[in-house]
């Protein structure tokens, strides 16, 4: 039997095979009829794949015996004729609305109409998703307004969880002289790291509207506050503290792997590194990864943490998660928040609490 199915065939995915390989059958020839792109722009968009690159991926197609590009607004008795078709297939959702286009095929009994599998990926749904993909715009992700709903959460001057208590438990005991918090949000760690030892902060962050707030609350003088991304940072100034609390998870491993040796070289001799992040636990989850990936966060684990810091230069002296004292700082916590904020909340500590997201620090020499 000559089997014909029409489409766009526009991105190409894995639907679009399942329904060739399931018309085709056994022992049948299967035809494609393409879709011009002037016939397509009639009824759809124009298509993302000119015709002739469509015809040539259709036409790769092991299970496709020919195919051929028609600009015909219907499916002519002369093309049915052309090919020796017996019989005609279309996917669709629910009714169809081809009965014009399959006129003829309908007249000869020979159109087939079958449902597709909405479980399935369609290319609209591929396009959607292109669409709406995150790009990593801070100033769109870190509107002015999320910055304090998020203020709301973890307290004045913090983007992240514990206020000063966390951090305070990782301080060295020491004299120290310069300090710099690379993504220094809100100023809430500069103004605590300032408070304990009084001397000179810089708080670097990439986001405009955080490092806007910031200056407007005037917090103290010897704290700077500079609007760059620590990618491009570079400076001859060295410090005997750095800090960076849930900013790598922004940052790809490349980009990570050339900030750790950037670290190394601006430290001081005896100084330290203390960073915070997000890592994936020992339990792997597919809905914390995909959490992660909707929001282009570069996570990893802590074993490849460490080997990434030793590759770079510098030593891990302590690390241990903080994942009990995430959950425990919001636990019987009274929050005003947002029901959206609040969801999300939960959610991260539902992935604490499973051990398929570790909230860690390492410190480094
Ligand atoms: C989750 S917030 C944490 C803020 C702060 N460290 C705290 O503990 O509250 C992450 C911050 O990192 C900043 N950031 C992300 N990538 C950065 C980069 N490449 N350079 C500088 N800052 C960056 C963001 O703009 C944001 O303010």
């Amino acid at each position: 039997m000559n089997i014909l199915t029409c489409g766009c065939f526009d991105l190409i995915h894995s639907g679009h095979i399942d329904f060739l390989n399931k018309i085709k059958g056994k022992d049948n020839k299967l035809f494609v009829l393409v879709h011009s792109d002037r016939f397509i722009s009639t009824y759809k968009r124009e298509p993302i794949i000119n015709e002739n690159d469509r015809l040539k991926m259709i036409l790769n197609i092991k299970c496709v015996d020919d195919a051929f590009i028609d600009d015909n607004d219907y499916l002519s008795d002369e093309t049915i004729k052309q090919y020796n078709i017996n019989s005609v297939f279309q996917a669709v959702i629910g009714v169809s609305n081809w009965n014009y286009y399959y006129n003829n095929a309908e007249k000869q009994e020979i159109m087939n109409y079958i449902e597709y599998d909405t479980n399935k990926v369609s290319t609209t749904e591929i396009i959607n998703k292109i669409n709406t993909c995150n790009d990593i715009d801070y100033d769109n992700r870190y509107t002015k307004e999320n910055i304090l709903k998020s203020e709301k959460l973890y307290g004045m001057g913090f983007q992240s969880p514990g206020l000063e208590m966390i951090l305070n438990t990782l301080l060295p005991n020491k004299e120290l002289k310069n300090i710099l918090e690379i993504g220094s949000g809100l100023g809430g760690n500069c103004l605590n790291l300032y408070n304990k030892y009084k001397c000179d902060i810089l708080g670097l962050d990439i986001c405009k509207s955080m490092i806007e707030i910031c200056k407007e609350r005037k917090y103290n003088n010897k704290i700077t506050y500079l609007l760059e991304n620590y990618n491009d940072f570079e400076t001859e100034k060295k410090f005997d503290l750095i800090l960076s609390r849930d900013v790598f998870m922004y940052i790809n491993t490349e980009q990570l792997y050339q900030n750790l040796q950037k670290i190394k070289s601006q430290l001081t001799e005896d100084g330290t590194f203390i960073l915070i992040d997000y890592c994936f636990g020992e339990i792997s989850n597919k809905d914390f990864t995909d959490y992660c990936m909707n929001r282009n966060w570069n996570i990893i684990n802590v074993s490849f943490y460490k080997k990434l810091i030793n590759d770079a230069g510098l030593t891990v002296v302590d690390d241990n998660s903080l994942s009990q004292e995430y959950i425990s700082y919001f636990e019987n916590k009274e929050l005003d928040i947002e029901m959206d904020v609040k969801e999300n909340l939960n959610k991260k500590i539902g992935f604490l609490k499973e051990k398929s997201f570790d909230w860690h620090y390492f410190i480094v020499k």
